[in-house]
């Protein structure tokens, strides 16, 4: 098992993310955490019967609730934030209760919240069972639900007490999803270290063949370079912004296509090539690397162009909503740019007809 220590500049928010497999089996690393006697447990109707009843054995000397969602990013919505807490003053939770996330992004992301909120704010753990929660969602204490004018606009910073991935849970993961998760390592390795992006070169079989040790030093990586990237910047005022390298771009896509039609992780992969050939186009990133960053993502077998999209988006409607973007300051784009593998830029002031002009080449190329 691998251990990562997460350090906040507030020291009440340190916490441990525990990498390993069968984890879900072990009493101490859930007990250990968990002061009150009583938990509550947030997870959804897919993940529930496939891992829901190891946790309750794990979990039996204390009063244990459970609230289950229905599975999807639809689901991720105030009505269901304000079912969990109701269901969480129903059960009767004090301050002192541990909340449970057991799930991918979603759950994890709700669950947050309401842990969140719940009396200003309840201890909670997240079990992440996606490979994107395992390296992404979980570490960083951003919690959220969707709006219906906008994805994550409702949310709070809330850090875990303990991040439990136990590796196992992959086993049961449909491989789209898997693939998806991995398009967030490529991310990590592309904005921050050279040498990890080398690592996941060579060993992008090992992984697609999910490799156990490969898997564990893959998502220890991932986010120990997340929990950096948090360390310098917890509330996202500077550094971390860097995260959302291929976001802008990936989630214009997602909204465009309507959420649901390809999966966040894939959108992203799209949006990091295009920002690799967008910063290429600029002058930003050697052509070397540009063709390395696709490369890369075809090798893990993600997409890498809106191929069979292209006549449902248009270059208007992409740039339309790359302008709803929260990093943005001004009527210009705000873009987060490779210039090397391992190294970002942010581009404030980046001209919108600029961007229009790459996306209707970019889109023309692919009818052709
Ligand atoms: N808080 C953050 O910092 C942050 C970062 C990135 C993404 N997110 C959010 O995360 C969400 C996406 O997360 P996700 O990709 O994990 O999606 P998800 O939670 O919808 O999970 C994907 C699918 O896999 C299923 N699933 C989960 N674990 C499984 C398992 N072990 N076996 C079989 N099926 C399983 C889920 O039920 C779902 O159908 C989005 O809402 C996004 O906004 C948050």
């Amino acid at each position: 098992m691998k251990k990562l220590d997460l350090k906040l500049s507030s020291k009440s928010s340190d916490y441990q993310i525990l990498i390993g497999k069968n984890l879900l089996a072990d009493k101490e690393h859930l007990s250990s955490v968990i002061n009150g006697k009583q938990v509550f447990i947030v997870s959804n109707d897919t993940v529930a019967p496939l891992y829901l009843s190891e946790l309750k054995s794990s979990l039996e000397a204390f009063e244990c609730h459970v609230f289950l969602l229905d599975d999807g990013e639809q689901h991720k919505s105030f009505e269901n934030y304000h079912n969990i807490l109701n269901a969480m003053l129903e059960a009767g939770l004090r301050r002192n209760a541990t909340l449970i996330a057991l799930g991918g992004g979603v759950v994890g992301d709700m669950a947050g919240f309401a842990a969140a909120t719940y009396q200003r704010g309840i201890p909670f753990i997240q079990i992440p069972t996606t490979l994107l929660s395992q390296v992404d969602s979980s570490v960083g204490g951003k919690t959220a639900v969707n709006h219906p004018l906008g994805k994550n606009m409702i949310g709070a910073f809330h850090q875990p007490c303990r991040v439990i991935t136990d590796i196992k849970t992959l086993e049961t993961l449909p491989d789209r999803e898997f693939k998806a998760g991995l398009a967030e390592i490529v991310k990590a390795a592309l904005l921050y270290d050279a040498g990890f992006f080398e690592w996941l070169e060579e060993h992008a079989s090992q992984i697609l063949s999910h490799h156990e040790n490969t898997l564990i030093a893959m998502i220890e990586r991932s986010c120990a370079i997340k929990a950096e990237i948090v360390e310098l910047d917890e509330k996202e005022q500077g550094v971390r912004a860097w995260l959302n390298l291929g976001h802008t771009f990936g989630h214009a896509i997602e909204r465009c296509l309507g959420y649901g039609e390809l999966l966040h992780g894939e959108a992203v992969a799209i949006g990091m090539v295009m920002a690799a050939e967008f910063a290429e186009l600029a002058g930003l990133l050697p052509k070397e690397s540009m063709n390395r960053i696709k490369s890369l993502i075809t090798r893990l077998d993600l997409p890498s162009t809106v191929e069979g999209y292209e006549k449902r988006l248009t270059h208007k409607d992409l740039v339309a909503a790359m302008a709803l973007d929260k990093k943005n300051v001004d009527a210009d784009l705000t873009l987060i740019l490779p210039k090397s593998i391992g190294e970002v830029t942010i581009k404030h002031s980046v001209k919108s007809q600029d961007v229009e002009q790459y996306l209707k080449r970019n889109l023309e190329s692919l009818v052709a």
